[in-house]
């Protein structure tokens, strides 16, 4: 059974050098658990288990098999960027499931968000499930569980997180990082070798675009959000605000307003934009985009992305608005 309690002695990991130690002891741990065993690993992109897995891959390579499941509700080049990291450079065991038409089939007309959610988290299991099946001589489990995880093991996150997985998968348990804080996890994911972006990636909720594609999801809009919510991103990446603001992203909901373009009528669905800062994500406040920023966004985004036809900015802070619409 593994130590799930973090020592009182154990040094807080801040440094490249406390990260290569880390990192050390944590690969001659991985090979002694594992041996010349298969290890299987649900790779979403996010930092916990992108860390996870470029631990194991350095500890055992192809042993490791990484599964990423695009469930079609990833943001623009998510998929893409997992397949380049680890297929590509890190030359992983990477099994790469486009399930998009899967997931869109069966949210279509649903527009409740807990329903939602509740489909997308199923079937992420099923098709996570199927796929271990088709696999043999797995014997372990890899999982990016952190300290906070264990310390909030009230059954919120199992809900909260897409990927969370059946409790009946008969295996064992390989959990490298389950004693760090996320802020650790970074800086090993660094040591690594990982991409800043990827080892600084914002927060985003397991459903993905999923709850912010409000109400019943179509792909035309879907496709609209994710089109909105990447040229929000470059523009933070460009004047610097993505390296201040803790989450942002853009919301569209499921209705259209008049509006002109090209001399002619056109109605469009609104891109809400969401800024927030916050230090645990139970309260929020706005962050103050510079005007010219917002204006530059609003501009491409109402010339570059079919369907929508305005840009508004959210200036609720939580409560009583809590981050994500749905
Ligand atoms: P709210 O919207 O509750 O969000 O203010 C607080 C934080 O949690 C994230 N969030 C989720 N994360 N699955 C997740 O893994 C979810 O279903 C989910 N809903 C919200 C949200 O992005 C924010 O960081």
């Amino acid at each position: 059974m593994a130590n799930n309690i973090r020592p009182a002695s154990m040094e807080r990991i801040t440094t490249p050098a406390l990260a290569q130690a880390f990192i050390d002891e944590q690969v001659a741990e991985i090979r002694a658990q594992v041996g010349d065993k298969k290890v299987l690993l649900a790779l979403s992109g996010g930092v916990d288990s992108s860390v996870v897995a470029a631990l194991l891959i350095k500890a055992i390579g192809r042993q490791l098999v990484c599964v990423h499941v695009n469930h079609g509700l990833m943001r623009k080049g998510e998929s893409e960027q997992v397949i380049e990291v680890f297929g590509k450079e890190l030359d992983a065991n990477l099994i790469y499931i486009d399930a998009t038409d899967r997931f869109l089939d069966l949210l279509a007309g649903v527009a409740d968000p807990e329903k939602k959610r509740k489909i997308i988290g199923n079937e992420f299991i099923k098709v996570f499930d199927e796929e271990s099946a088709k696999l043999e001589g797995i014997s372990f489990l890899a999982q990016g569980t952190i300290y906070p995880d264990i310390l909030e093991s009230d059954g919120v996150k199992a809900h909260h997180n897409v990927g969370g997985l059946p409790e009946d998968m008969q295996m064992e348990l390989v959990e490298p990082v389950r004693l760090l804080y996320k802020d650790e996890v970074r800086v090993v994911g660094e040591a690594l070798g990982l991409p800043h972006a990827m080892v600084y990636r914002q927060p985003f909720p397991g459903p993905g675009l999923g709850v912010r594609c409000l109400g019943a999801i179509t792909r035309d809009r879907l496709h609209a959000l994710r089109e909105a919510d990447a040229i929000l991103r470059e523009e933070f990446d460009n004047c610097g605000l993505a390296e201040k603001v803790w989450q942002y992203f853009i919301a569209v909901p499921d209705f259209k307003s008049v509006g002109v373009r090209d001399g002619k009528r056109y109605e469009g669905w609104p891109a809400i934009i969401r800024a927030v800062n916050t230090t645990d994500a139970m309260t929020a406040t706005i962050e103050e985009i510079p005007y010219e920023v917002l204006h530059k966004i609003t501009s491409r985004i109402t010339a570059e992305v079919e369907g929508i036809n305005r840009v508004l900015y959210d200036l609720t802070f939580k409560p009583v608005g809590t981050i994500e619409w749905e």
